[in-house]
């Protein structure tokens, strides 16, 4: 009992020992790196691009602007962190682009902080050597991958549904069964005229219409009329009373009837549904999808990465094309709102666009692709051999472990939750055409019912060829009624 006291007193001692060595420890840090982490109030000017979410800048009608977005909230932390006041400095105005010239937004400030206007920039900067030269990069101030914005893809036109059901071979071979038929019913029925009609006529008073003179042309236009009339579903008979007498033209009706049965009932199930549902274009999804594309073109914002860094080489593919690269992001988002462009950069930049563009009307008008195997850094720039540096890069891993970035980015942008909903692709539910191999049985019957058709109009001019033979002789000697 009293060896366990003893433990149990031995534990107490050694807990309170550690925790004494580890507090020490904590406590020892902070208040060494916080006569460190000090800027004495000193007051710092940060050039600010519009760049939502992170910036966003809205020209005033006094010339100034007014700005919000999650880079404020970010500053802040930092300044209080490190004990310095910060303002802004507008990059676009008239006074920079009078001294810069025509050169993009991201130049302009890598200028300014060379000139020392400036001690840092807003935005972060992907560090690339040329950018490494003019600048201190300091420590990652935000990181993501990349995706592309890309207009949601329009429906097809449906003027020409109606054809879809049926794959363009089929139709084909429906044009040439409709001719062949009209032809070997009219060749049938001629032969029938020329040399039944007298001999059914005098037999046994089956045909009591008398024998027309029946042109080859008005066979033609009468079986036609017939066949298109059963294709159409609206019925119809067989003019001519001596031809539906005879069994080889009774099997070539049968056979015709049976396949356009099979025709009319497989297109008339299925045109329904190729008429009522939408059939929407291909959607884009990656760099292939795009070059594919006829009506969709690549657009890059100018030297945030199209000259040097992640996206080097697709600008260098651009240059040829220099309406493609815009300088700024107003004249981005004009560009992507005609929707017949593409846009690659960080999801957060892409992502604030689709949802403002929601915003105006509700309607998602735009979407986004899958990441696409770029991912960026983008380092807090600072001037050149700053002495601040090293604060910034301790104080921007605090910055982190705090979560600041990603919540405050998260705060600055519109919900439109609709236009990111993943869709399932819809691969089981597409329509499609009605294959000639689906239809071979019926056009398969077709050939053996007219090769049947064929075979009885041989044995009916065969049993029948005495009587044939003999009006062939007398044809001439026959009077007129
Ligand atoms: C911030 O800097 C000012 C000016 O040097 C100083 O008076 C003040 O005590 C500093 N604040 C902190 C919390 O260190
Ligand atoms: C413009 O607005 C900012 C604050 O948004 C302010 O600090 C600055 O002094 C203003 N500049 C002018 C010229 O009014
Ligand atoms: C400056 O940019 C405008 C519009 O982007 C363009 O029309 C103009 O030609 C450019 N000027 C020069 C000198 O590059």
């Amino acid at each position: 009992m009293s060896s366990l006291r003893f433990l149990i007193i031995l534990l107490v001692l050694a807990t309170n020992y550690f925790s004494r060595i580890t507090t020490d420890a904590a406590s020892s840090l902070p208040t060494l790196s916080k006569r460190r982490m000090n800027l004495n109030g000193v007051h710092l000017k940060f050039g600010a691009i519009h760049m939502p979410p992170f910036d966003v800048l809205t020209l005033r009608p006094d010339g100034n602007y007014t700005h919000t977005g999650s880079g404020i909230v970010v500053y802040s932390w930092l300044a209080a962190k490190l004990n310095f006041t910060f303002s802004y400095y507008f990059v676009p105005n008239a006074m920079t682009k009078a001294k810069y010239g025509n050169i993009s937004e991201i130049s302009t400030i890598l200028n300014l902080m060379d000139d020392k206007v400036i001690d840092a920039s807003a935005m972060g900067m992907i560090a690339t050597p040329v950018r490494k030269k003019l600048v201190d990069l300091v420590y990652v101030i935000w990181t993501e991958s990349f995706v592309m914005v890309v207009p949601v893809p329009g429906e097809e036109p449906r003027l020409f549904a109606f054809i879809l059901p049926f794959q363009s071979t089929v139709w084909l071979l429906i044009l040439i069964t409709v001719i062949t038929m009209v032809a070997i019913m009219s060749l049938f029925s001629k032969f029938y005229l020329k040399f039944f009609a007298k001999i059914i006529a005098g037999r046994n008073k089956l045909d009591p219409i008398p024998p027309r003179k029946e042109t080859l042309f008005r066979l033609i236009i009468n079986y036609a009329i017939y066949i298109i009339n059963i294709m159409t579903n609206q019925g119809g008979s067989v003019a001519l009373g001596v031809a539906i007498t005879r069994l080889s033209f009774r099997v070539l009706v049968g056979v015709w009837l049976l396949i356009a049965t099979v025709l009319v009932n497989s297109y008339s199930g299925t045109v329904i549904s190729y008429l009522t549902v939408p059939k929407m274009k291909p959607p884009i999804n990656t760099f292939d999808d795009l070059i594919a594309s006829e009506d969709i073109g690549l657009v890059l914002l100018a030297d945030t990465d199209a000259k040097t860094g992640p996206l080097k080489v697709l600008g260098d593919q651009m240059r040829s094309k220099p309406d493609r690269i815009v300088s700024n992001v107003p004249k981005l988002y004009k560009k992507l709102e005609t929707e017949h462009f593409a846009f690659p950069f960080q999801k957060t930049f892409c992502q604030n666009f689709v949802s403002n563009d929601f915003k105006k009307d509700g309607k998602c008008r735009f979407k986004l692709t899958d990441p696409i195997n770029v991912f960026g850094l983008w380092s807090l720039p600072l001037q050149k051999d700053s002495k601040y540096s090293s604060m910034f890069n301790i104080a921007l891993m605090e910055l982190w472990e705090a979560g600041i970035p990603s919540f405050s980015v998260k705060n600055a942008m519109p919900r439109a939750d609709k236009c990111f909903a993943k869709t399932k692709p819809q691969a089981s539910s597409r329509q499609i055409p009605i294959q000639l191999d689906d239809l071979m049985g019926a056009f398969f019957i077709l050939g053996i019912g007219l090769s049947l058709a064929m075979f009885a109009f041989i044995v009916e001019i065969i049993t029948e060829i005495k009587e044939i033979r003999r009006r062939c002789n007398n044809k001439n000697t026959i009077p007129k009624k």
